[in-house]
């Protein structure tokens, strides 16, 4: 059964999560993501190290039918290769400052607390901390037993255009709305050349520098170009430049300006309704924004969840029990 979680509750519950958050300096900047996807990204100031990591990660596959069961921190065997490892999760990190959060919680409170509700409770914390808006998390998510690279495939690609994003999303329930809502995700985070130099190089496979999407404004794929070559796939790009660590509207702001880093994020122009909505929102109405989001994160937080005596709650996010 999930219940309704609020801070007094985790606090009760889980006061580590906190302890640990304040102790480390934890900045974590995570979020639920694209239909199934949990992208969590974290800026964590460790006593020790005193580094910034950041994490990402992507949630779940559970034999073809994708959810909220923290699936995506599980390890490959040498018998599996978990979806972690599978390319579209490649770039995700931060998968310790998540295990540091468990293993506080299950020191506290043992077979209680599962990994993916601490991936939902993060991601909302993350939001808030990042300026954004907050939202009640459900508690109550059982962890998934199993994890397949394959499954990784029913993950939106940033090549994705309107049609196959709306196809995606609506297999898991969630609307138009969610699909413009949500992709202001990208207001926070910073992403690798190679998830979009497609659109600057070579864009319809002619090998001239005219080649490129007509999506994007000629001014930022120059600019672009000056960050990264054809091949390059180390390089971070801001996504939401000016402001990538702050959650805002400026994401729809560069949409609209065919500014937007991904062939997605320029496919929301592609449509009446989700074209109004940045349009709308690159001009202001914060406040909408903000609780639209609160209310497609609670829907996609609810996407594909274990309860009762399904999965199980891990003791350890990246192994399964036993
Ligand atoms: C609509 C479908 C989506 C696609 C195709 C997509 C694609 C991507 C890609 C390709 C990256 C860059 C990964 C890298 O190179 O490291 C990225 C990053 C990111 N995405 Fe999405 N995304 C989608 C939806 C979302 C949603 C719904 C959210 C949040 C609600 C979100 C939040 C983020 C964040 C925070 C990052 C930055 C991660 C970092 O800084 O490490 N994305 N996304």
């Amino acid at each position: 059964m999930i219940i309704k979680g609020n801070i007094t509750r985790n606090l009760l519950l889980c006061s580590s999560y906190w302890m640990i958050s304040r102790s480390t300096g934890a900045r974590a900047l995570i979020f639920v993501v694209g239909l199934e996807k949990i992208y969590a990204v974290s800026t964590a100031r460790s006593k020790e190290a005193s580094k910034q990591t950041k994490f990402q990660a992507v949630n779940d596959g559970r034999r073809g039918r994708l959810g909220c069961d923290g699936s995506v921190l599980i390890d490959s065997t040498k018998n599996n290769t978990a979806e972690k490892d599978a390319p579209p999760n490649q770039t995700l990190r931060g998968f310790g400052a998540i295990e540091r959060i468990k293993r506080t919680i299950e020191h506290a409170c043992p077979n209680t607390v599962s990994c993916a509700d601490v991936l939902a409770i993060a991601a909302r914390d993350s939001v808030v901390m990042s300026k954004g808006p907050n939202w009640p998390v459900w508690l109550g998510r059982r962890d998934g037993r199993v994890s397949i690279a394959n499954e990784t495939k029913q993950l939106p690609p940033p090549t994705a255009n309107f049609t196959r994003l709306t196809q995606m999303f609506g297999a898991k329930g969630l609307s138009i709305k969610d699909l413009v809502v949500l992709s202001a995700g990208h207001t926070i985070g910073t992403s690798h050349c190679s998830a979009f130099s497609d659109r600057l190089y070579n864009f319809t496979g002619k090998v001239n520098l005219n080649d490129i999407d007509p999506l994007m404004d000629t001014q930022y794929i120059s600019r672009m170009r000056t960050r990264c070559s054809l091949t390059d796939n180390t390089t971070l790009v801001e996504m939401d430049p000016g402001s990538f660590k702050t959650f805002d509207t400026s994401y729809y702001k560069f949409v609209a300006k065919g500014r937007g880093l991904f062939h997605s994020d320029a496919s929301l122009l592609a449509n009446s309704f989700t074209k109004d909505y940045v349009f709308k929102h690159a001009n202001g109405f914060e406040s909408e924004f903000y609780q639209d989001f609160a209310d497609s994160m609670i829907s996609m937080g609810n996407v594909g969840v274990l309860t009762g005596n399904q999965g199980e709650i891990r003791k350890k996010c990246y192994i399964i029990n036993n």
